[in-house]
């Protein structure tokens, strides 16, 4: 985790009109003169333009649109999705730290996220990887600790995705399908995935992670995913606000998952069938690990499993899979 670095750009950030002396930074932050050196180095290295002038101290000449906690936190309307925030600039991936940490016995909070401006192994599901571009997407994992039913996990997954439908849609305007399980289509094309994890006891999930990868502001995907996926930027023709993205998700899952506390599965099932195009009459042809499953979609059942129709008459119930082919 970053920390000392968020607090570092942090104050670089509140006084970007004039320069900070490297005095005063050290003083402020309780270190060294040379271990703000070496902090601005670092953070030159993530992309922060910073500029050292002699005798003055140091200048930031371009605001980054970085995920900072102190940015965070004062802006955010949740009593416990995202009141934890473990940033980073660079990490291997930010599903790889969340796991790290439970499986040391740190004590995280129900609700903490881990956010990296970028990720050098991102993961994507079924050993895929996931294409982790700096300061153009938001690459975070939500960690959520309340004993859960194993059989509600996949449940809660789909919640998540019905959050980030909601979220995106309103932030941005787009129009948003969920495929299923639990990838996020504009215009056809994917722009978020959502890879969920988790640690569990046997017959409760004990921590369950959402890794959750958006693409926001990527100007163009790599050529071998530019057919399949797209960002909100590409789509929406203008450049949108990671950071209110990221609030707008966390407070809706929040108000998701309290439904879902009052009224059970219905609470999630009823919205993503509204928001999926897949729920109901379309043609699948699903591998579930295990074999392939083809057939129409007739809805959800009350554990989030897809209910496909098979040539003969039969339902098949899908907890996940992956989707190789559809109409
Ligand atoms: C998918 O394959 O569709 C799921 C992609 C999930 C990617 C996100 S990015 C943040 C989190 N950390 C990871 O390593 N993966 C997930």
């Amino acid at each position: 985790m970053d920390r000392k670095l968020d607090e570092l750009l942090f104050a670089l950030m509140q006084n970007m009109t004039i320069a900070v002396s490297g005095e005063k930074l050290a003083q402020d932050l309780k270190v060294s003169h040379s271990t703000i050196s070496r902090w601005v180095e670092k953070l030159r290295g993530s992309g922060m333009e910073i500029r050292g002038e002699l005798f003055t101290g140091y200048r930031l000449t371009r605001l980054p649109d970085v995920l900072l906690p102190q940015l965070i936190r004062p802006r955010l309307h949740t009593r416990e999705m995202g009141r934890t925030v473990f940033h980073f600039f660079s990490v291997d991936s930010t599903n790889a730290f969340a796991l790290r940490m439970l499986t040391h016995g740190r004590k995280v909070p129900h609700g903490a996220v881990v956010i990296a401006e970028s990720q050098t192994a991102g993961r994507g599901r079924l050993g895929r990887s996931w294409h982790s571009e700096p300061e153009s997407g938001l690459y975070f994992s939500l960690i959520l600790r309340s004993r859960i039913p194993t059989p509600y996990a996949p449940l809660i997954t789909l919640g998540a995705a019905v959050a980030l439908h909601n979220a995106i849609e309103r932030e941005t305007g787009l129009d948003v399908d969920i495929k299923w399980p639990n990838d996020l289509l504009v215009g056809g094309k994917k722009v978020c995935g959502i890879l969920a994890e988790m640690q569990a006891d046997f017959d409760r999930v004990s921590a369950l992670i959402i890794g959750i990868g958006l693409n926001v502001n990527h100007a163009a995907l790599p050529a071998e995913l530019a057919d399949r996926a797209t960002s909100l930027r590409i789509a929406s023709g203008r450049m949108q606000s990671r950071i209110e993205c990221l609030m707008a998700f966390l407070e809706d899952l929040e108000s998701v998952l309290s439904h879902f506390e009052q009224s059970g599965p219905s609470a999630i099932i009823e919205p993503w069938t509204r928001h999926s195009s897949f729920a109901a009459g379309r043609h699948l042809r699903v591998n579930d690990g295990f074999r392939m499953i083809e057939g129409m979609t007739r809805g959800l059942n009350a554990s989030g499993a897809i209910r496909i129709e098979t040539a003969d008459g039969a339902i098949e119930e899908v907890y996940s899979g992956d989707v190789v082919y559809w109409s």
